[in-house]
């Protein structure tokens, strides 16, 4: 019985130590609603966290309150060296919606590959936007601040 509680409290303790850091890595960066108080996407990024000059896969899915038709609604990204959002760091990125999803019912579109600036600074936003007219009239809008 000694020994059963000796070796538990060893296993005990090597999982612990082994999951804490292995926690700390998988933490996905965190996305939030953009000021404007629309609906925020949710934002699965891979790789996440993002490597400089490479490209990811970017999975956006939600729901809004805007009919989204296909070839009127687009997806666009875009990096910024400022939480503010008044310093682009590359071009945006756009992409067409194919498929139509009513307003109030789920959506999801994968943009997958989207190209990661290689000048990205040490501390940069990600926004996340769906809207139309390319795109001033915006549905939703989720933004991450992320440091390097
Ligand atoms: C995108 O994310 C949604 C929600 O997490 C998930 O249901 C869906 O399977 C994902 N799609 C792809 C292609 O990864
Ligand atoms: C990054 O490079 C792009 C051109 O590829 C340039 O337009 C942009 O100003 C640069 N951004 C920073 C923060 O250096």
């Amino acid at each position: 019985m000694k020994n059963f509680i000796f070796v538990f409290i060893l296993f005990a303790t090597l999982l612990t130590v082994n999951a804490a850091p292995y926690q700390f890595d998988k933490r996905a960066t965190p996305f939030k609603r953009c000021p404007d108080d629309l609906p925020s996407p949710n934002v699965i990024m891979t790789p996440d966290p993002l490597v400089a000059g490479e490209s990811a896969n970017f999975n956006v899915s939600g729901i809004l309150f805007t009919d989204i038709y296909a070839g009127i609604a687009v997806l666009r990204i875009r990096f910024f060296s400022d939480p503010t959002r008044q310093t682009l760091i590359a071009n945006p990125y756009y992409q067409d919606f194919t498929e139509l999803f009513p307003a109030y019912t789920p959506f999801t579109i994968v943009a997958p590959k989207v190209d990661i600036p290689n000048n990205l600074t040490n501390k940069y936003t990600i926004e996340v936007v769906i809207g139309s007219e390319k795109v001033d009239d915006i549905y939703g809008c989720s933004l991450a601040n992320v440091e390097k």
